[in-house]
């Protein structure tokens, strides 16, 4: 097969974790006898520095012509005081948004190498846990009618949370085939105690349950939520939820499973292309050091390989040699034991040999 991968490697620590998954991708063309071309487009901050603005229409053009998008991480302390619509995080939802990705699936489980990394209390963590998130990724408080207007305090700014129960029943959809390849059990979680557009998400997430009888459904309070994942994460399969909530929760959830540079995600919307990126940022205080994690983005590579391009054999020797390397007490630093660890270059030559 020959794909072309448009690369966004954006911003502090993006580019390197791009090129080692770019590595890992290259090693697996050799493999497996696929060409994969790569064009690097801007987005974020290195954009806004490059030509002024965040996602520049080359960007977004370049996205929608490729075969599927690989993102490192935007923003940085650089940025942070423009205006909201000019900010490198604003370039994220409009790609997003651009692009119609409106799932997002975020897996976070435990690995057994990784057992001691867990914060869990070791009687929480033994039975480990694999939760597939199923975030909805183009609405909610995120696309939302905002702004500024005096208020009865004067000053004061909105955003607000708006669901179509159209936006509802596809990442239902969404959810509900994805737990059909699992352990068949969707946990939806929203405010439904408080928030009109929860009572219409938990209507609509029922609604859609009754085309899929084969997996269960069920309820849960965001705040509880919060709660039974630190509890009991055993106890969840696929959960899916709101933009926001899914934002807190999915970061909650890596936590859990020993560091957020672990974690994969890859956002789909009705055609298989896609955008693949790690949940974490782009963690600045690091940035051009060699010290970052790139599992999460070789992961996340490996998840193109298996929704994008439908390659399930080398999806799984890119998630055997992460495996492997973890099995083998390779640790960067996050993941570190006993102080020990290695650079973003060395990891990914540890798991490149294991191809
Ligand atoms: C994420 C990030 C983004 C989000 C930010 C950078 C806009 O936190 O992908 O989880 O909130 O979606
Ligand atoms: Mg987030």
């Amino acid at each position: 097969m020959e794909m072309n991968i448009a690369l966004l490697k954006g911003d502090g620590i993006g580019p390197e974790i791009v090129d080692s998954a770019v590595c890992v991708l290259e090693k697996i063309g050799e493999k497996f006898g696929h060409k994969f071309n790569f064009t690097p487009y801007l987005i974020g901050g290195c954009a806004i520095d490059a030509v002024g603005e965040p996602l520049p229409k080359e960007t977004v053009e370049g996205c929608l012509a490729a075969d599927s998008v690989l993102l490192g991480a935007v923003g940085g302390p650089k940025w942070d005081t423009l205006p909201g619509n000019m900010r490198p995080e604003k370039a994220l939802l409009g790609i997003r948004a651009a692009m119609e990705l409106y799932t997002n699936l975020r897996p976070a489980k435990l690995y057994p190498a990784l057992k001691d990394d867990c914060p869990l209390r070791a009687d929480i963590a033994k039975d480990g846990f694999d939760i597939l998130i199923v975030r909805e990724l183009t609405g909610g408080i995120y696309f939302g009618d905002r702004g500024y207007r005096e208020g009865k305090y004067g000053e004061e700014a909105y955003d607000t949370e708006c669901y179509s129960r159209f936006e509802i029943e596809r990442i239902a959809r969404a959810a509900f085939e994805a737990a059909k390849l699992r352990r068949c059990n969707v946990i939806s979680i929203d405010k439904a105690n408080v928030l009109e557009s929860s009572r219409l998400w938990r209507k609509t997430v029922h609604e859609i349950a009754e085309e899929y009888p084969e997996v269960t459904c069920t309820d849960m309070l965001v705040d509880n939520a919060a709660m039974q994942l630190v509890k009991n994460p055993s106890q969840f399969d696929v959960i899916v939820t709101s933009n926001m909530f899914g934002d807190i929760l999915s970061d909650e959830a890596s936590q859990i499973t020993g560091s957020i540079g672990m974690l994969a995600s890859s956002s789909l919307g009705d055609t298989k292309r896609g955008l693949y990126e790690p949940i974490h940022g782009s963690a600045p205080d690091i940035a051009g050091q060699n010290k970052a994690n790139p599992i999460a983005t070789i992961l996340s590579a490996a998840m193109m390989l298996r929704y994008a391009f439908s390659l399930e054999a080398e999806a799984k020797c890119i998630e055997d040699a992460v495996d492997a390397v973890l099995e083998a007490g390779i640790r960067t630093a996050d993941i570190a034991k006993d102080g020990k660890s290695i650079g973003t270059k060395e990891m990914t030559a540890e798991i490149l040999k294991r191809i």
